[in-house]
């Protein structure tokens, strides 16, 4: 094994030399019967899609390909295994395939939107006027009441999948992220009370001003801090933080503005982090599962993106970076 090798799968050369190949990487990892195909059809065996559990249990996708070594008499001296990492291609692929369902849903959703829309309008008037009839008897202003409540929640759905459809251009201007997370909780000041959460505030006060959207950009940190709420059942400490990174390479290596809202709810078991991002999916009873997509979708079109650090039990923390304005309206001030 060499140190490439070592440093990809985790386990040391002095672990491996002497043992059986399916040892090290027991089945299902494909490797030791592409080993054993090589040896016993004389050719070279390759599985692109490859999975190798490294030694601290977590898994690698490898691109893999197992040749005959010959010394120059043309004597068989054994079998050569190449492994290269493909898992960051595999998340490039997933977040394409991501934005693809995204902007295809895009479009969906402001054609059913307005068709919706209308009809709805038409059924909460209805219930009102109902309401208003002098014969109307009391008693069935509960189901009127039901009528109009759950129209309001398909009202709100639908404009949630409109902002999601993203017709509307990011309306720039330099804003302070302090600003735009302190109003975020300023709007969320009784929910925090009524869940029994306290807040604690890390910003920079340094940072520099960012062109970006401040509408939408609350609306992140709305959907951030409101999941991070929703996380702590019973009750406990959000914290919010801001920092100013120079070099961002998530970011192009831009300068951004990172903020992020921790909890210590629930966390997200490593299987769910993985859907997230999906569009409606949720694991609570009155969620649509729209918000951290919408808010991958703002974040995004301000060239930044999203990081999810979670730990089950212990919390998440949710990550937004953002690159700064130009030189010369941003990064001086
Ligand atoms: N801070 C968090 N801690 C634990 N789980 C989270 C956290 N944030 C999001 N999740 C998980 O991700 C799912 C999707 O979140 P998202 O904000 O997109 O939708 P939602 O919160 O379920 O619904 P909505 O935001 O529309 O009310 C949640 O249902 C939850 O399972
Ligand atoms: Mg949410």
């Amino acid at each position: 094994m060499n140190p490439a090798a070592e440093e990809l799968t985790g386990f040391s050369r002095s672990h491996a030399a002497g043992r059986p190949l399916g040892e090290v990487f027991p089945p299902p990892s494909p490797l030791a019967t592409l080993a054993a195909k090589t040896v016993a059809m004389g050719r070279s065996h390759a599985d692109f899609d490859a999975h190798v559990v490294r030694s601290d249990g977590t898994r690698l996708t490898a691109s893999t390909v197992v040749s005959l070594v010959n010394d120059p008499s043309g004597r068989s001296r054994g079998i050569v295994l190449v492994l290269r990492d493909s898992s960051r291609v595999r998340d490039m692929e997933e977040q394409l395939r991501r934005s693809d369902r995204l902007a295809a849903l895009g479009v969906l959703a402001a054609g059913v939107a307005h068709e919706v829309r209308n009809p709805l309008v038409g059924i909460r008037a209805a219930a009102q006027l109902m309401e208003r009839e002098p014969a109307f008897p009391p008693s069935l202003r509960e189901f009127t009441g039901i009528i109009i409540r759950q129209v309001d929640r398909l009202n709100r759905i639908v404009g949630e999948l409109l902002s999601f459809a993203g017709q509307q251009p990011l309306q720039r201007r330099p804003c302070n992220i302090n600003q735009i997370l302190e109003e975020a909780l300023h709007l969320l000041e009784s929910t925090l009370e009524g869940a029994m959460i306290g807040v604690v505030r890390r910003y920079d006060p340094e940072i520099p001003a960012l062109a970006g959207d401040p509408d939408r950009l609350l609306q992140v940190f709305l959907n951030l801090t409101r999941n991070g709420v929703e996380a702590m059942a019973s009750g406990g400490e959000l914290t919010v933080r801001t920092r100013f990174e120079r070099v961002a390479p998530q970011c192009g290596g831009r300068a951004a503005a990172v903020a992020e809202v921790t909890d210590r709810g629930s966390g997200v078991p490593p299987e769910v982090q993985r859907h997230l991002f999906n569009p409606f999916f949720t694991t609570k009873d009155g969620g649509t599962g729209l918000g951290l997509p919408i808010s991958v979708r703002i974040v995004e079109e301000h060239g930044g993106t999203i990081e999810v650090v979670s730990r089950v039990g212990e919390g998440s923390t949710f990550r937004v970076l953002l690159p700064l304005a130009g030189d010369e309206e941003g990064a001086r001030t």
